[in-house]
């Protein structure tokens, strides 16, 4: 038998769910009827402009994660969508950059979902990659890493949560630039797509609801990049 989950009512935390995509999350998922708490780490404004429901923390710190869940909670789903991107190359990685990516992109939407899961019986994740988990990309090293390592953590997460939890993940291609960054040379660093546009974050949205929406879907990743994880290394 086949249920969709219905998203009308239901509680979300969206973790960085108040700018770039992470908005676009937010208003898809209250589109649908949902209650979602906007978490942000700066973005206090655009968050509480946004939903009633936010919560303050730094992906940084395991402590904030639980006082996050704590203060969010009885939460019914979960989005790990903030990150931290750098442009580093395995001559960059000093331990403490590396420590800080790690411990945004990967460490703490495992501590989320820890934290998340022995709250709800029933529920879903979404997990934020990337289409650098197809590629061998040096120069991002530190970052595909963790993608890769979130990937990992989908699949290994929807096998110890089944039946009640479900964990599926969202691999963007080039969407947005990074923040700070003019995107004067987006579409020229961004590489070959071969469907020849850039999906919008409104498309990765629907992506995100589609996979909390699919009962019947657990450990997938779906790629919303026009095509670019074939190419593997070939953008
Ligand atoms: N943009 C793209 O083209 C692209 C491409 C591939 C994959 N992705 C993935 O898609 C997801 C969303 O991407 P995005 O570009 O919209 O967002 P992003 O720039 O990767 O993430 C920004 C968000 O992360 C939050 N954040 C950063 N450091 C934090 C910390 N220490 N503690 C708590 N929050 C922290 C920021 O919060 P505040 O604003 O409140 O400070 C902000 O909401 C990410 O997982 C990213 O890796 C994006």
């Amino acid at each position: 038998m086949v249920i969709i989950m219905i998203l009308e009512g239901k509680r979300v935390l969206v973790t960085g769910g108040a700018v770039r995509i992470g908005r676009a999350i937010t208003e898809a998922l209250q589109a649908e009827g949902a209650e979602v708490v906007v978490h942000y780490l700066s973005s206090q404004e655009e968050a509480e402009a946004l939903s009633q429901y936010t919560v303050q923390g730094n992906l940084l710190s395991p402590d904030d994660c639980a006082r996050m869940i704590e203060a969010s909670g009885p939460l019914d789903i979960l989005v790990n969508s903030a990150s931290l991107f750098t442009k580093d190359r395995l001559a960059d990685a000093f331990p403490e950059r590396v420590h800080r990516e790690f411990q945004v992109n990967l460490f703490a939407p495992m501590e989320l979902t820890r934290l998340f899961a022995a709250q709800a019986e029933k529920g879903a994740v979404v997990n934020l990659l990337d289409r650098r988990i197809r590629a061998n990309d040096p120069s991002a090293l530190p970052y595909s890493i963790t993608k890769k390592g979130l990937e990992e953590l989908t699949r290994l997460s929807a096998l110890e949560l089944a039946p009640g939890i479900r964990v599926n993940a969202v691999a963007p291609g080039p969407i947005l630039p990074p923040p700070g960054d003019s995107g004067e040379n987006f579409a020229e660093a961004a590489g070959k797509v071969p469907l020849e546009f850039f999906p919008t974050p409104g498309n990765i949205a629907e992506a995100v609801v589609f996979l909390l929406k699919a009962d019947y879907c657990t450990g997938q990743v779906i790629f919303v990049d026009g095509g670019q994880h074939l190419l593997g290394n070939g953008v």
